[in-house]
C-alpha cells in the first residue's frame, strides 16, 4: 500500500466487512479487525513513519500484560534514572505517556506527525499485526518487543476493560457470552488474536536478535531471569541483582495501582480512567468466569491455530 488509500477514511470503511464489538464496529483490512480510527492511523503510520535504527517497539494485543513493559522498558533503557526515586517519571505518568502509540495516539489526529522533538532512543507501542508494521520498523536494526497472554485470560481482561471502556461512555456491558463467541470467531481489536500472536512468534524464531518474545506468565512466573533476559535484548543488561529488584517494584502491579496518577488520572485517547489499566494481574483469572464448555472451546482453538508452531501456555 502507498501513501493514499482510496478515497476517505469513510469511504474506506463502508467497503469494508464490519462487526459489532462491545458498542461499536470493526473493520475487517487485510485480514485483521481495527477500529475506523485505529486502522486510518495505523495507515498513515505505514506510510509515513520512519523507523530509527535505536528505535524500541513494545508490539503486542491488547490486554496482555502490555502496561507493565510499558512501565519496565523506559527503566531499561535509561540507566540514569534507574534506581533513584525521585526521577521516577512513573510518579507523574502514566505508563502509556512513557511508550507513545502509533495508532492509538501519534498518528491519529495527524497522519503526519512531526516527531523531531523526541528524544533518543525513541520508544514507542503498537498494537498492530506484524504485516501491518511500517516497513521501517520491520527493516530497519530497531528492536521490537512482544508480549502475550494466555488466551483464556486475555480474553477475560479485555472483556473487563472494554466493558468499563463502554459503559463510561453510558453503553449497556456486552454480556460474555456474547463477547466470547465473537472472540472465538477472530474478531478481535487488531485480532484474530491467534494470528496476530503467531505473526510476531514466527518473526520472533526466524530473526531472535530483532523480535523478543514475551509471555506474561514466564513474567509472573520468573520476573528476574525475564526482566535481565528482555535488558540483554535491549543492550542494557543489569549489573547488579538488587537493580532487577528495584526496577520489579517500581513497575509492580501493587505500586502503579496505588499512585496517585493511576488512581484519578483519565486516559485521554479512550476518556477512561487509567485505574482500569490495573486490574488483578492474576494467571488464571479465566476460571473464575468460564464454564468447561468455555474452556474446552478456547483452548481447542488455541491448540488447532498453534499447532506445529512450537508456542503453547502450558495448558
Ligand atoms: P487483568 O485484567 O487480568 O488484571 P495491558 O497492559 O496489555 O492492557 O494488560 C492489562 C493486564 O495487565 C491486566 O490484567 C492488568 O491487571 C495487568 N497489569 C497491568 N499492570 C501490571 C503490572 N505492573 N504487573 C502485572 N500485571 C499488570
Amino acid at each position: 500500500m502507498g501513501s493514499s488509500f482510496p478515497g476517505s477514511i469513510s469511504t474506506l470503511l463502508d467497503e469494508l466487512p464490519k462487526e459489532t464489538w462491545y458498542g461499536s464496529y470493526l473493520y475487517n483490512w487485510e485480514g485483521f479487525w481495527y477500529r475506523g480510527h485505529h486502522l486510518s492511523a495505523a495507515m498513515a503510520a505505514r506510510s509515513n513513519f520512519r523507523a530509527n535504527d535505536s528505535d524500541v517497539f513494545l508490539a503486542s494485543s491488547m490486554k496482555t500484560g502490555t502496561t507493565w513493559l510499558k512501565a519496565i522498558i523506559p527503566r531499561i533503557m535509561n540507566p540514569d534514572v534507574r534506581i533513584t526515586n525521585d526521577d521516577d517519571p512513573l510518579l507523574k505518568h502514566h505508563p502509556n505517556e512513557l511508550m507513545p502509540s502509533l495508532e492509538v495516539q501519534l498518528f491519529i489526529a495527524n497522519p503526519n506527525p512531526d516527531l523531531s522533538g523526541m528524544s533518543s532512543p525513541r520508544l514507542f507501542r503498537t498494537h498492530v499485526p506484524f504485516p501491518m508494521l511500517p516497513e521501517s520498523v520491520k527493516n530497519s536494526a530497531c528492536k521490537i518487543v512482544y508480549i502475550t497472554r494466555e488466551p483464556k485470560d486475555t480474553f477475560v481482561s479485555s472483556w473487563h476493560f472494554m466493558n468499563s471502556a463502554i459503559t463510561a461512555r453510558g453503553i449497556d456491558p456486552w454480556p460474555m457470552d456474547e463477547a466470547f463467541g465473537t472472540f472465538c470467531r477472530g474478531i478481535h481489536a487488531f485480532g484474530p488474536f491467534h494470528d496476530h500472536v503467531l505473526g510476531y512468534w514466527k518473526e520472533s524464531r526466524k530473526r531472535p536478535e530483532k523480535i523478543h518474545f514475551m509471555r506474561y506468565e514466564d513474567m509472573k512466573k520468573e520476573p528476574r531471569e525475564e526482566l535481565q533476559k528482555l535488558a540483554c535484548f535491549l543492550g542494557k543488561p543489569f549489573e547488579r541483582d538488587e537493580d532487577v529488584d528495584k526496577v520489579l517494584w517500581r513497575c509492580s502491579l501493587e505500586r502503579l495501582k496505588n499512585l496517585e496518577v493511576n488512581r484519578h488520572g483519565v486516559d485521554p485517547s479512550l476518556g477512561i480512567g487509567y485505574k482500569h489499566y490495573f486490574r488483578r494481574g492474576i494467571v488464571g483469572d479465566w476460571k473464575n468466569y468460564f464454564t468447561g464448555e468455555m474452556q474446552q472451546k478456547l483452548d481447542l482453538i488455541t491448540a488447532v491455530k498453534f499447532e506445529g508452531s512450537g508456542l503453547d501456555f502450558g495448558y
